[in-house]
C-alpha cells in the first residue's frame, strides 16, 4: 500500500486545479477585511461549517460566493502564492491550473488585473522553487457562449500567459455542443482545448467534448463507466482523465470512496490521473487525494507511480520535460 511517506516522493503534475477553489477559510476572512467586502460568515469556523455539498451547484454556489473577496493583483498573486506552497510540500513539480474569469468580470474586476497576479506568482514560484506551470482559461458554462466569446477576445492581450481553454461550472443542461463556436475560435488562436464533463453529467458529454469542442483531455470524465466504446475510445486515442477523487465524494458523485472507480480505470489502461479540483473545500491537496485512495481503495505503490507518471503524460509539458521526471 502506498502510505503518505511513499506519496511524497513521487514528483507529480498537477492538472485539474481550480486556483479560485484554493481560497482557504483564513485568506477569505483576511481579503474580506483587506477589501472591506462583506461574506456572511462571522468566523473561519463557520465558513468551514458551511461547507457540506449535496451536489455540484449546491458547492458552486458558495465557491463563487467565496470568490467575491478577490479584488486587487495583489489577492490574485496572495491566493496563487499560498496554492504553489502547497505544491511544494506535496512534491508538486509542475501544475496546469484554471480561472474563472467570468467570476470576476462580473463584478467589474479587469480581466488583466486576474491574468497578471496569477501570472506573476507562477512566475515567481518558478524561479525560486523551479515549480513550472500553465494557465488553463475557463469558461463558465452556466453563462451563453456569447458571453464566452467576449471573454475570450478580452483575454486576447494576454495570450502568451495562457495555454489553453476549459469549460466549467454547472454541466447538466449546458452540454459541451453550447460552446462549439468558442472552442473553434480559441483552437484557431492555437490554445489548448480540455473540457469538464461526465462529472455530474453523461458519457454523451465527454463525447460531445471529444467530438464537437476537439479536446485533448477530458476533466473528470467518470462517468464514462457507463459506455463501454467511449471507454476503449478513450484508451485508444490516449485520451487523459483528470479525475479528483475527494470532490467526487464532497459532491456525492460517489457515496463513498470505496465505490470510485479510477483504480478500475487504471488497471484498464485508461491514462487517468489524480487531481485536487477546489481543494479549500474539498479537503485536501494532491497527496491527500493520493492518501484517500490508499486508504479506501487499497492503492498500490505500484499504481501510485503509474497515476504520477500519467501526470506528466497528460499534461503539455515537452515530451524532453516529461523525461526529466519520469
Ligand atoms: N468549478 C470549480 N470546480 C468545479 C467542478 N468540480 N466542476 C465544475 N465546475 C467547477
Ligand atoms: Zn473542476
Amino acid at each position: 500500500i502506498a502510505d503518505l511517506d511513499f506519496i511524497k516522493t513521487l514528483p507529480k503534475a498537477e492538472l485539474h486545479l481550480h486556483i479560485e477553489g484554493s481560497l482557504e477559510p483564513e485568506l477569505m476572512f483576511e481579503l474580506s477585511r483587506r477589501n472591506k467586502i462583506e461574506i456572511p460568515f462571522s468566523s473561519v469556523e463557520e465558513i468551514k461549517a458551511a461547507y457540506k455539498f449535496h451536489n455540484l451547484q449546491s458547492f458552486l454556489d458558495i465557491y463563487y460566493q467565496g470568490a467575491s473577496v478577490l479584488i486587487h493583483e495583489q489577492d490574485f498573486y496572495d491566493l496563487t502564492m499560498a496554492y504553489l506552497l502547497r505544491c511544494r510540500e506535496d512534491n508538486v513539480v509542475h501544475t496546469e491550473i484554471f480561472f474563472d474569469p467570468q467570476t470576476h468580470t462580473e463584478r467589474g474586476i479587469d480581466i488583466g488585473v486576474v491574468i497578471r497576479g496569477i501570472h506573476s506568482a507562477l512566475k515567481d514560484a518558478e524561479s525560486e522553487w523551479g515549480i513550472s506551470s500553465h494557465l488553463i482559461l475557463c469558461f463558465l458554462r452556466h453563462l451563453s457562449e456569447e458571453e464566452a466569446i467576449t471573454t475570450l477576445k478580452a483575454a486576447k492581450p494576454y495570450l502568451e500567459f495562457i495555454k489553453g481553454v476549459g469549460l466549467d461550472s454547472s454541466e447538466l443542461g449546458h452540454p459541451p455542443s453550447k460552446f462549439q463556436q468558442v472552442f473553434a475560435m480559441a483552437k484557431e488562436l492555437g490554445l489548448e482545448r480540455v473540457a469538464h464533463a461526465g462529472e455530474e453529467g453523461p458519457a454523451e458529454y465527454i463525447k460531445e467534448a471529444l467530438d464537437l469542442l476537439d479536446v485533448s483531455r477530458i476533466d473528470h470524465g467518470v462517468r464514462c463507466v457507463e459506455d463501454e466504446a467511449l471507454i476503449e475510445r478513450l484508451i485508444d486515442r490516449e485520451i487523459p482523465l483528470t479525475v479528483c477523487p475527494l470532490s467526487n465524494t464532497a459532491l456525492c458523485v460517489y457515496d463513498d470512496m470505496s465505490q470510485h472507480p479510477i483504480l478500475q480505470l487504471l488497471e484498464r489502461g485508461l491514462c487517468v490521473t489524480v487531481n485536487a479540483d477546489d481543494p479549500a473545500y474539498f479537503g485536501g491537496y494532491v497527496n491527500r487525494n493520493y492518501q484517500a485512495l490508499s486508504e479506501s481503495l487499497g492503492m498500490t505503490k505500484k499504481q501510485a507511480k503509474k497515476l504520477a507518471i500519467n501526470s506528466f503524460k497528460a499534461s503539455y509539458i515537452s515530451q524532453a520535460q516529461q523525461q526529466k521526471w519520469a
